[in-house]
């Protein structure tokens, strides 16, 4: 059988907890994302995940489920750096080609790689140095 027939070819509340799920399985295994998320997550991971679910339902699905400043949460964290970004999003859109067909992937994508933008303006911009960084 042709494995694209088993994809989603919608968003649903199930479908987002099964790509958040997915992908912080492959975040907690990666060398580079892993010690930081672990710094951040000591204990309990549930609780990140429930947020996660409620992010993107409001984002894919507009639920306005998600209350928080990801801006804040993300200025707070150790060691994370431009080019993890990259990193983040790879293993993000790869999870998402896993789990949703090309149309529903294709959104996940966009949404992610602006709003990763986003951080990382918020994070890193500064008016006296040249954007995009150069080390990125
Ligand atoms: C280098 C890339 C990234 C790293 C290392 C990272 C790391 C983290 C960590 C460690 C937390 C948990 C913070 C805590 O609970 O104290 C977190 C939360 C979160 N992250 Fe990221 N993140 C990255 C990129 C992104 C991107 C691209 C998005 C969105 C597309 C995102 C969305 C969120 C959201 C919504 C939260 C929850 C914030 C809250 O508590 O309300 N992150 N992130």
């Amino acid at each position: 059988m042709n494995s694209c027939t088993t994809k989603l070819n919608y968003v649903s509340e199930d479908g987002i907890r099964q790509l958040v799920d997915a992908f912080y399985a492959k975040v907690r295994i990666d060398p580079e994302l892993a010690p930081i998320f672990e710094r951040a997550i000591p204990g309990d991971w549930q609780p990140h995940l429930t947020k996660m679910y409620a992010f993107w339902s409001s984002v894919m699905l507009t639920t306005g489920r998600y209350k928080g400043n990801p801006v804040a949460k993300h200025l707070a964290i150790p060691g994370i750096q431009p080019h993890l970004f990259q990193r983040w999003l790879r293993l993000f859109n790869e999870t998402c080609r896993e789990l949703f067909d090309d149309p529903v992937s294709a959104e996940f994508r966009a949404k992610a790689e602006r709003i990763a933008e986003s951080l990382k303006l918020a994070l890193f911009y500064r008016p006296d140095r040249p954007w995009p960084l150069q080390a990125e």
